[in-house]
């Protein structure tokens, strides 16, 4: 199984999806979190890093690029890099890095960084659809299918 589509009434429904991702994801993972402004992203990486063992807010890193957080048995790097200005910013910040054995890279507008990024495991496209979300997975390695089929138990 590669793909699942889910629909998400409400943010309190991306969350929860973001908490069960969390149950089941083991570094390394790269996550890719795409859809247009405001169709869920950061929701969902909330639900995903406060399920993962942070206590405080999650806000989108927009101005920072990255927000580190360091968790039990995971680093957890969460990008945003819509206002990425040229992808040479990324090797400006190393990002190669964060890209390692023990973290998991959540990673918001993707394409802005592409051809400087690792290939995701996972790709979650949010898409509007009515008052809610619809949630596509698709997996892009063997790690990325793993993560799926739990989720579909
Ligand atoms: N399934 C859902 N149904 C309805 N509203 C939702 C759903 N999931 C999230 N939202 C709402 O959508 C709004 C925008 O969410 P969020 O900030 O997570 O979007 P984003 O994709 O990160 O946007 P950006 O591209 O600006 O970073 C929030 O008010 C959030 O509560
Ligand atoms: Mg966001």
């Amino acid at each position: 199984m590669t793909d699942v589509k889910i629909f998400l009434e409400n943010d309190a429904q991306t969350v929860e999806i973001g908490q069960k991702l969390a149950q089941r994801i083991r570094p390394p993972l790269t996550l890719y979190l795409t859809g247009e402004l405001g169709a869920g992203k950061t929701t969902l990486s909330r639900g995903l890093i406060q399920s993962l063992g942070h206590k405080g807010a999650v806000k989108s890193p927009t101005y920072t690029l990255v927000e580190p957080y360091e968790l039990p048995g995971v680093e957890v790097y969460h990008f945003d890099l819509y206002r990425l200005a040229d992808p040479e910013e990324l090797e400006f910040m190393g990002i190669r890095d964060y890209f390692s054995d023990t973290s998991l890279c959540i990673v918001e507008w993707p394409d802005r960084g592409q051809g400087l990024l690792p290939e995701a495991d996972l790709h979650l496209h949010l898409a509007y659809s009515g008052a809610g979300r619809e949630l596509n997975i698709h997996a892009g390695s063997e790690a990325g299918r793993a993560v799926i089929e739990q989720l579909a138990e």
